[in-house]
């Protein structure tokens, strides 16, 4: 079966993102990593449960913390913590006075959109971002997988001037995309997750067979462990990534 058919497999809420709530673990990472203190009005966009918003207020002490969600059961919820919460689309949200925003969309219209938004917003506002950066733009910072934007957002020339603001490289390898697809797991994965290394197996081969199709990959041949994971992937799990593979 073909990747994208396994993918159906799954719930759809998880694949959406939609249904996925970051662990209080990487809300303190997230919020160490971009120094987030009483000075700032945190901004929590599609916040889910409020967990965020409240470990922003209770433990990092923000002078204002509010999440935005357009999910009434997941507002509700998210009221019973410290916060203020608003049931509402982020594409029609105000958060001008915002410091710190943290924004973890997949979705690229909803991405094109907000980009928009935000870039009318304050100097210095910071946009933190999971896993890739704003479209064509430079990072100020980044602890992978957490990215911090700040307005105004500097452009990149190139998509290897980006992928070296990211990776720290001008192309990838098989070692920077197993390194890369297995802190991402780390990262916003369960603390003890059974199956990671499933998940940076076929996040691997998605990262390295990207990059080869966009033309980043530092070779043209197939390197002999991404053409090893294809094999297992395909004999001992039925899953096919080869017609991923552009010519
Ligand atoms: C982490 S976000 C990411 C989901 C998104 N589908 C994506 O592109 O990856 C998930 C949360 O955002 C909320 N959400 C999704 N779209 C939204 C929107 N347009 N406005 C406000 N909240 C939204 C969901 O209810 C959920 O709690």
């Amino acid at each position: 079966m073909k990747i994208e058919e396994f993918l159906e497999t799954v719930p759809q809420n998880v694949i959406s993102g939609e249904d996925v709530q970051l662990s209080d673990k990487s809300f303190r990472e997230i919020f160490s990593f971009v120094e987030l203190g009483e000075n700032d009005n945190f901004y929590h966009l599609g916040c889910g449960d409020g967990k965020g918003v409240a470990i922003a207020i209770d433990e990092f002490n923000v002078k204002k913390g509010i999440g935005i969600d357009n999910n009434n059961q997941k507002i509700i919820q998210a009221k019973k913590g410290s916060g203020e919460f608003l049931c509402k689309d982020i594409e029609d949200s105000d958060f001008s006075d915002a410091t710190v925003i943290l924004f973890w969309f997949a979705d690229e219209k909803i991405i094109k959109n907000m980009m928009n938004k935000f870039g009318t917003l304050n100097p210095g506002t910071k946009i933190i971002t999971i896993w890739g950066p704003l479209p064509d733009c430079i990072p100020q910072k980044v602890s992978f997988p957490y990215i911090l934007n700040t307005v105004p957002f500097k452009k990149a020339n190139s998509l290897q001037e980006q992928l070296l603001s990211v990776f720290g490289v001008k192309c990838i390898d098989f070692v920077t995309a197993w390194e890369f697809a297995e802190r991402y797991t780390k990262a916003i994965g369960e603390p003890k997750v059974k199956n990671d290394r499933f998940l940076t197996i076929i996040q691997t081969l998605v990262i390295w067979i990207n990059a080869k199709n966009l033309g980043v990959a530092c070779r043209e041949e197939i390197p002999e462990s991404i053409k090893t994971y294809i094999d297992i992937m395909k004999i001992h799990f039925d899953i096919d990534f080869e017609h991923l593979l552009k010519d």
